[in-house]
């Protein structure tokens, strides 16, 4: 049936897994380090607490802990695997890439490597573009991975970004046909107009590092937390009827909405305009924070593993991201 709908042979999630990290920061010890209160946290964003990685610990070693997961779930061997991609924007370096790190520590066979930056979309991004290069036919088995160590590039000191992240990892093992959750289409864009409103001002080739660049804290993510709010509800929406549209389905067919964890007043906005009821959306940020490019494919890890998906039901995967990015995926349990 799903070549039916989309004229050609589905991806399908033949496993899923994710990691997070032991340390669990609360809202209240944050409040501790910053002027804040658990009050204030939880009713703007509906996040309790979030995980924070080691010092030791870098994005591609939380990456090769969910991938781990993922492959023992999809019940396939490492070598198997011939395309590797992770989403971050929080690289363990600049170069060589996160996946290459991993494809290292997973031991896999020298396949193709590498990342994909469409910051807290990447996910869905990466899903997009696994999804295109396996019905290549050139490739047969995908493992794509949002991972992310946002407590790398947080301002410690700014109370208006510090409270949201946290850090995680999710992974997913793709197949060209197979049994598991079929992929049936994808929408994704971006609006690169107005870079600023989320972003990382130093390190790239702009403003690279210096002194003053220290100084002024460019290192950190900035954030103007309120127009960016008012994007993503408008992307998200729009993300979600293009993709509805275009495999004919209506908002009522949609069993569950998994939306980029970013903030619950984001989730109940998104169900007003698409009057879509609340219960049909996944929410896990309480207790992880906003992990960007790992929140998806986390959320959904969750959501699986607590049986929430019947046979046959249709569920969103919708993400808004810097750049500003979006992208929505369209799975068939
Ligand atoms: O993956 C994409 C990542 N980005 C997002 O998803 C962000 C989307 N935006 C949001 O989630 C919300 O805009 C925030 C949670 C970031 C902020 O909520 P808001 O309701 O838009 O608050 P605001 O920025 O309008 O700030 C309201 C007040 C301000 O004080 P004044 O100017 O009214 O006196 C802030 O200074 O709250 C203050 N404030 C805080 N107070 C206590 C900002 N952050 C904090 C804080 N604790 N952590």
């Amino acid at each position: 049936m799903s070549e039916e709908i989309t004229g050609k042979k589905s991806s399908v999630i033949l496993g899923i897994g994710s990691y997070v990290p032991e340390k669990i920061l609360g809202n209240v010890e944050l409040s501790q380090k910053v002027e804040t209160s658990d009050e204030w946290i939880y009713s703007r964003t509906g996040i309790s607490e979030r995980r924070i990685a080691s010092d030791k610990q870098s994005t591609s070693d939380l990456a090769c802990l969910a991938a781990k997961k993922a492959i023992r779930n999809a019940g396939i061997g490492v070598e198997q695997i011939d395309l590797v991609i992770v989403a971050t924007i929080t690289p363990d370096m600049s170069f060589p890439s996160t996946a290459c790190l991993l494809q290292h520590k997973l031991g896999l066979n020298q396949v193709a490597c590498f990342d994909l930056e469409a910051a807290c979309s990447g996910f869905l991004y990466s899903l997009d573009v696994a999804d295109s290069m396996l019905s290549s036919g050139r490739y047969k088995c995908a493992l794509v991975i949002g991972a992310e160590k946002m407590s790398s590039i947080m301002d410690w000191e700014d109370r208006t970004t510090c409270v949201l992240f946290g850090d995680g990892a999710g992974a997913a093992v793709l197949s060209s046909g197979g049994e598991g959750p079929e992929l049936l289409g994808f929408r994704s864009g971006a609006d690169g107009s107005n870079p600023t409103l989320l972003h990382q001002p130093a390190g790239g080739s702009l403003k690279p590092a210096s002194p003053n660049t220290i100084r002024e804290r460019e290192h950190f993510l900035k954030m103007n937390g309120r127009e960016i709010f008012k994007s993503a509800v408008r992307v998200m929406e729009k993300a979600t009827r293009e993709l509805l549209a275009d495999h004919s389905l209506d908002l009522a067919d949609i069993s569950h909405v998994i939306p980029h964890q970013a903030n619950v007043r984001i989730f109940e906005s998104m169900a007003q305009r698409l009057e879509i009821p609340m219960e049909k959306f996944f929410c896990n940020l309480d207790r992880h924070g906003n992990t960007s490019a790992a929140s998806i494919p986390l959320a959904l890890d969750e959501a699986m593993r607590t049986g929430l998906f019947k046979t046959g039901e249709f569920a969103v995967l919708v993400a808004f991201g810097a750049g500003l990015t979006w992208s929505a995926t369209l799975v068939r349990f």
